[in-house]
């Protein structure tokens, strides 16, 4: 099998999670930067990293890497790549630029050449002038960084957080792929009992469920790639099959997802119902200070209001204060909060473990980690 360069591109602060999981998934690592992961794969490795990396926005095919000037150098560079191998005749080809400190800056000239460069090769191995683009997308991405220009193509479509499970909303919900990553940074397993007593819209008791269950994050959603004949149709297909016979049926979680909007709890229901989950979470709508946390050894991963955008800065330092005198009551508990709000470790009267700064979309939050005893056995 001819293995590919991709490149799995995540939040910043998420690069040792994504790249664990990818290592997990089997694939070698090439590098790892600020926000992406280079890893090398066969065309069935790009199916399974796009059905399974919980913390990954997107998988890239990487189709070239060179130094640029000149248009004239990217023009020439783009073209003596093998576009025809990879896109369809009639695939719908689009392309997005992005330049930082290079001197190719104009997005709208990038596109246009990197376009045309396209076109001149299929042109030439097509045999044709003239191309419909009524079929399968194919998004080339052309990153130029200090003149070195990475060129990419996009074989995910919708960005990875896009589940498919999402059918109900609430004010400021975690991205599902930030959600997947603070289960996986925890000391979560599916033995435990986990707690999100401000679950909104259900985004974290959802995504741990679907860990625990192994159900992978994308069989509920449709890929790009899965349309290119590239790629062969079996390829996805067996990718697909075998996802659905990873998932552990017989295996029951104990989750509680609650929250003090009784609307909130209903959009977490019926999200976790579109995911498959539903039977493994129990709701209740409840303030999180009147919540029982009756069982041992539990772990709670939360993301309480931030004081921006859903509560005054006021009442929710009101709330953390409370927490503080709850939560370190809970002797055997891990306690995993994540705020956008810079002042909670001092309001909340305890200092973390360890704390990580990640983001929400473009939100800059910290992960605050409290550590537990590990239960008994
Ligand atoms: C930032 S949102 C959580 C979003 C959630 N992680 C998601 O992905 O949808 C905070 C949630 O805390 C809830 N909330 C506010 N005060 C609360 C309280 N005292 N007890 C429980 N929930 C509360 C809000 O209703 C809101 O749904």
């Amino acid at each position: 099998m001819q293995e590919y360069e991709c490149i799995a591109t995540t939040s910043f602060g998420l690069e040792a999670v994504c790249k664990r999981e990818i290592i997990e998934l089997g694939f070698k690592i090439k590098k790892t930067e600020n926000g992406k992961i280079t890893f090398f794969c066969d065309k069935a490795g790009i199916a399974k990293a796009n059905l399974w990396l919980r913390s990954a926005d997107r998988v890239l095919l990487k189709m070239g890497e060179f130094n640029a000037t000149t248009f004239d150098q990217l023009f020439d560079q783009i073209n003596q790549i093998s576009w025809h191998s990879v896109i369809d005749k009639d695939g719908k080809f689009t392309v997005l630029a992005k330049s930082v400190k290079s001197k190719l800056f104009s997005k709208s000239d990038i596109q246009a050449i990197v376009k045309k460069a396209i076109v001149e090769e299929m042109k030439t191995h097509y045999n044709t002038n003239w191309f419909e683009e009524s079929g399968a997308p194919f998004t080339v991405l052309v990153s130029i960084l200090k003149d070195k220009a990475t060129v990419t193509l996009d074989t995910s479509g919708d960005g990875l957080h896009k589940r498919g499970y999402r059918v109900r909303s609430v004010k400021a919900p975690l991205k599902e792929t930030l959600a997947a990553a603070l289960v996986l940074l925890s000391f979560w397993d599916k033995s435990r009992v986990l707690y999100d007593p401000f679950c909104g819209s259900g985004t974290i008791p959802i995504e741990a469920a679907m860990l625990g269950l192994n159900i992978a994050p994308g069989l509920n959603r449709d890929f790009a790639s899965k349309h290119w004949k590239w790629m062969g149709k079996d390829i996805w297909k067996e990718a697909i099959r075998e996802a659905f016979k990873a998932i552990d049926q017989d295996i029951k979680l104990n989750i509680y997802a609650s929250d003090l909007n009784a609307d909130s709890v209903e959009a977490a229901k019926a999200n976790a119902f579109e995911a498959g989950v539903d039977e493994h979470i129990q709701f209740d709508t409840v303030d999180a200070r009147k919540q029982s946390y009756n069982e041992p050894y539990g772990i709670i991963i939360t993301n309480p209001p931030y004081g921006e955008r859903l509560l005054s800065i006021k009442s929710a330092n009101q709330l953390y204060e409370d927490l503080g005198n709850i939560y370190p009551k809970l002797e055997s508990y891990s306690i995993y909060i994540i705020s956008a709000n810079k002042e909670f470790e001092a309001v909340y009267g305890k200092t973390s473990n360890k704390r990580r700064k990640l983001y929400n979309g473009r939100i800059e939050t910290w992960f605050y980690q409290y550590y537990g005893p590990k239960p008994q056995d």
